[in-house]
């Protein structure tokens, strides 16, 4: 059967011969359309026209019709690479201002972790997805935005930590377990941030993201600071955000907050990519056969499909989740046997997924627009 993810695993087949990646992987496949046993999308290169873009179209062509049939209708159309990521931030309020500096020009996918409620484990979340990814070989760095509660440093053992500044006066983030970490916390001083207000923490995210030595990455995680209030709505308006992924935990209060941080999402018309239900229920060490429900499980689950998002997985109540973050070695690289380690691979592969979706039922020219305030 044509499906959307039967359209796009087919099309993962097809290498870029220069660029060693796949091209879902590239980003050059948007406006996919399937249905009724046809296939529409739009194939982006850099110079279409050419031998090459020709080789492209017909191994597209080719692969679906070997993976999926014969009788599949293919229509391709070619269109020229569009700018990149940073090109295409907008100001607010019309003609006349002045471009902000342009940050993220080399950054494939921006994806931010936030949830409604504090404590449910967004950080937790944020810092096994961006190793998970990190050990399938994509290029991964993590921001801490929390600035008056940083947690990145620490659950990557790199408490205390200054990151160097190059020639070009552009912050160096710091390596640790295959990914490039940047945090709030490295920066500025928790106890002095405290007093701040809104727009000096926006003012600080604009900054501290604006003039950072990332080199190229295919995705950019933020670990936003707990709520949905004034301060987490103008950090995803800092940044061009590619899509959202809510964690919950499975209790009434804790969903009632994940539906608020969905509709704060769909306000600066981000996707939620997906939900993750964390602390989902609780296996015994001792007896790995047991699932107890502590919180009720299923509620994020439930969630999503109310609110038509897709759901990414669920992680248990483990101890070496806490224990492996305090230490600064998550747990999908500390135990990657262990439940949540394996939960957290699956909600890597889905995130990669549904990022791919999203990427390509874009427009090219049409990213998300992202307002300054
Ligand atoms: N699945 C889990 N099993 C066991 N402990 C967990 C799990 N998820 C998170 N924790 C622990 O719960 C605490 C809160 O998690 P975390 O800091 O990730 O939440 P947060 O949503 O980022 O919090 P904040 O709102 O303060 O930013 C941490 O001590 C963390 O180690
Ligand atoms: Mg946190």
């Amino acid at each position: 059967m044509a499906t959307r993810e039967a359209v796009l695993q087919a099309l993962r087949k097809i290498e870029h011969p220069d660029r060693g990646k796949n091209i879902v992987r590239l980003d050059m496949v948007k406006n996919l359309e399937v249905e009724d046993g046809r296939a529409s999308f739009t194939l982006v290169l850099k110079e279409p026209g050419t031998a090459f873009a020709d080789q492209v179209e017909e191994a597209c062509t080719r692969v679906l019709h070997e993976e999926i049939g014969r009788e599949l209708d293919v229509e391709i159309e070619m269109d020229s690479e569009m700018i990149s990521l940073g090109d295409d931030i907008g100001v607010s309020g019309g003609g006349g201002e002045e471009k902000e500096e342009q940050p993220l020009t080399d950054v494939q996918n921006t994806v931010a972790v936030a949830s409604g409620k504090g404590g449910v484990g967004k950080s937790t979340v944020a810092a096994n997805l961006a190793v998970a990814l990190a050990e399938d070989g994509y290029d991964v760095g993590l921001v801490d935005t929390d600035i008056y509660g940083p947690s990145i440093p620490r659950m990557f053992g790199k408490e205390g930590h200054k990151p160097r500044v190059n020639s070009e006066r552009q912050i160096v983030p710091i390596e640790a377990h295959g990914v490039k970490i940047l945090s709030m916390g490295f920066m500025v001083d928790p106890e002095k941030a405290v007093i701040w207000r809104g727009p000096m923490v926006s003012n600080a995210v604009k900054q501290f993201l604006g003039d950072v030595a990332w080199g190229e990455l295919e995705y950019l995680i933020l670990d936003l600071p707990p709520g949905t209030g004034d301060i987490q709505l103008t950090i995803v308006q800092t940044i061009p955000l590619t899509g959202a992924i809510i964690v919950s935990t499975p209790q009434p209060v804790a969903l009632s907050d994940a539906r608020k941080g969905v509709a704060m999402f769909e306000k600066v018309d981000v996707p939620t990519v997906g939900m993750v239900e964390n602390m989902a229920y609780f296996t015994p060490p001792d007896r790995p056969d047991r699932k107890y429900d502590l919180f009720g499980r299923g509620g994020a689950q439930d969630l999503a499909a109310e609110l038509d998002v897709p759901f990414l997985g669920e992680v248990p109540i483990e101890q070496k989740v806490r224990e492996t973050s305090d230490d600064g070695l998550p747990v999908v690289r500390s135990y990657p046997e262990s439940p949540s380690a394996q939960a957290f691979d699956q909600i890597g592969e889905r995130t990669v997924e549904q990022v791919a979706l999203r990427n390509a039922e874009h427009d090219p020219t049409q990213k998300t627009e992202i307002l300054y305030r």
